[in-house]
């Protein structure tokens, strides 16, 4: 590694918590005198932040690593961090040799001593340790969003569900205190950010550590208050600890996102009682109408897994109608995929690949009707956006709304050009897609009269004519 200039990339597989996890490394790293580029080619150290919930991720880094060693030569410093460091540790130096560092991501804040490591001539450095009781604080976080800011409130996961690793890659549950979350918020507030996206692996089952002994709830209903926050955001819940008083909190607060991601897994007692989730197909039901009964009209989500080992058709016909009782806005779902030290690995009964494809993409069939349907119900609505993008070759910004739905719109002609980047519109439904809704924004005096209503108003199509 050359002495001036000491330059690092850092590319980002996975999960928000990694992509938040390499903004502070990012920042922890420029706070050491290295400066960011965007090109492996240019980089002294070649850094990638890995994913291992599934196997497929997993096999990308590996892949990656071969052939960066092939396209970049000789003489760089190659790390790896997070989930797949942490699973296969100094296992890497023997698969990878040219890696010299391998960091897990509940030891970053050894980074710097790692690093000095490094520079002192070190040709094999490594931060494994899991045991701690300590979260990963740093003042000098890089933000890649201009507009959305991920804050981690707990690490860690104590859960162990048959078949995720994130408690053996992640370490034990650790909250930080509710005084410092607030601070960092209201920094965010001040640098100009309007929405925060909260995180935590389990992030409903937030702990105070500081006197105040918040609630999550409550820690929720604070930073909704925070003035010039207007958007906030939470992932991933249990249902085991998703309680009445989230609820609540959504409904008090406009600005609590209309939007819940509550992963269910399996549709079937039986699989989720083999999942160890702790929750009955009933009990989840109980907990998604708590939800529907909002008079905000919250939208969900869920993540499901297909072909868990000991799966039976019937199973899997009760995760099918799960989804037509409860008809999620979104899902995502994955073919279950053994992990390391996982009880499930051990499960017998595995179902075959076919058959878990074929399940895979009957239950995507089934979602996609209920997407269309409901995405087309949208048609005529008016919802606001925060504006996170533009697609020049269709002349369209690239909205979201607090469903968190994706909102693509014109503006109309008379509108003053400008770059709405960041800022808020109020926008019309005109089109539907499965996944996304395509839209036009209400001239600014419209925009106004929307604003000063509560929830997204229904206008007749007609009307919406005029308007536009
Ligand atoms: N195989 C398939 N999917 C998994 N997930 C977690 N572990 C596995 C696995 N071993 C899914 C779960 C989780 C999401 C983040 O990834 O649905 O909620």
């Amino acid at each position: 590694m050359s002495e001036q200039g000491k330059t690092f990339f850092l590319e980002t597989f996975g999960c928000q918590m990694n992509v938040h996890d390499s903004e502070k490394v990012a920042g922890t790293l420029v706070a050491q005198g290295y400066v960011q580029v965007d090109d492996p080619r240019a980089a002294d150290l070649v850094l990638y932040n890995t994913c291992s919930i599934r196997d497929k991720a997993e096999q990308k880094v590996f892949s990656r690593l071969g052939q960066y060693r092939k396209d970049l030569g000789e003489g760089k410093m190659f790390g790896v961090l997070g989930c797949v460091a942490q699973q296969e540790g100094e296992r890497i130096f023997e698969k990878a040799p040219h890696v010299g560092l391998v960091v897990g991501s509940a030891s970053y804040r050894r980074l710097p001593e790692l690093l000095a490591q490094l520079e002192g001539g070190s040709r094999r450095v490594a931060g494994l340790d899991t045991d701690t009781d300590e979260t990963f604080e740093t003042e000098v976080t890089r933000r890649d969003n201009p507009f959305r800011a991920y804050l981690t409130i707990i690490e860690g996961c104590d859960q162990k569900c048959a078949f995720c690793v994130v408690p053996y890659t992640r370490g034990p549950e650790r909250s930080r205190s509710s005084k410092l979350i607030l601070e960092e918020a209201r920094q965010l507030a001040s640098a100009g950010y309007t929405e925060i996206q909260i995180l935590g692996q389990i992030v409903n089952h937030y702990i105070d550590p500081d006197p105040a002994r918040l609630t999550f709830a409550e820690l929720l209903s604070a930073m909704a208050e925070i003035p010039g926050i207007r958007r906030v955001r939470f992932t991933t819940s249990h249902p085991r600890y998703f309680g009445p008083d989230i609820v609540d909190a959504i409904t008090a607060h406009p600005a609590l996102c209309n939007q819940v991601h509550l992963p269910v897994q399996s549709g079937s007692t039986r699989t989720l009682e083999r999942m160890f989730r702790g929750y009955t197909r009933e009990e989840y039901l109980e907990k998604i109408a708590m939800l529907r009964a909002s008079p905000r009209g919250i939208a969900l989500s869920t993540d499901i897994i297909v072909g868990f080992p000991g799966e039976t058709e019937a199973d899997f016909a009760e995760t099918i109608s799960l989804l037509d009782t409860v008809e999620y806005e979104s899902i995502f779902s994955f073919k279950y995929s053994p992990r390391p030290n996982t009880p499930a690995r051990d499960y017998a009964e595995a179902i075959a690949d076919v058959e878990s494809s074929r399940r895979l993409s009957l239950l995507q069939e089934r979602q996609r009707e209920i997407q269309t349907r409901k995405n087309r119900a949208l048609i005529g609505s008016v919802s606001e956006v925060l504006v996170e993008g533009r697609n020049e070759k269709l002349n369209q910004w690239i909205g979201r709304t607090t469903e968190n739905r994706v909102l693509n719109f014109t503006v109309p002609a008379a509108a003053p050009p400008r770059n709405r980047l960041g800022t808020y519109a109020w926008v019309a439904v005109t089109g539907a897609t499965p996944n996304s809704l395509v839209g036009e924004m209400l001239p600014a005096s419209d925009a106004e009269e929307a604003a000063s209503l509560a929830v997204p108003i229904k206008l007749a199509w007609s009307e919406l004519r005029v308007v536009s």
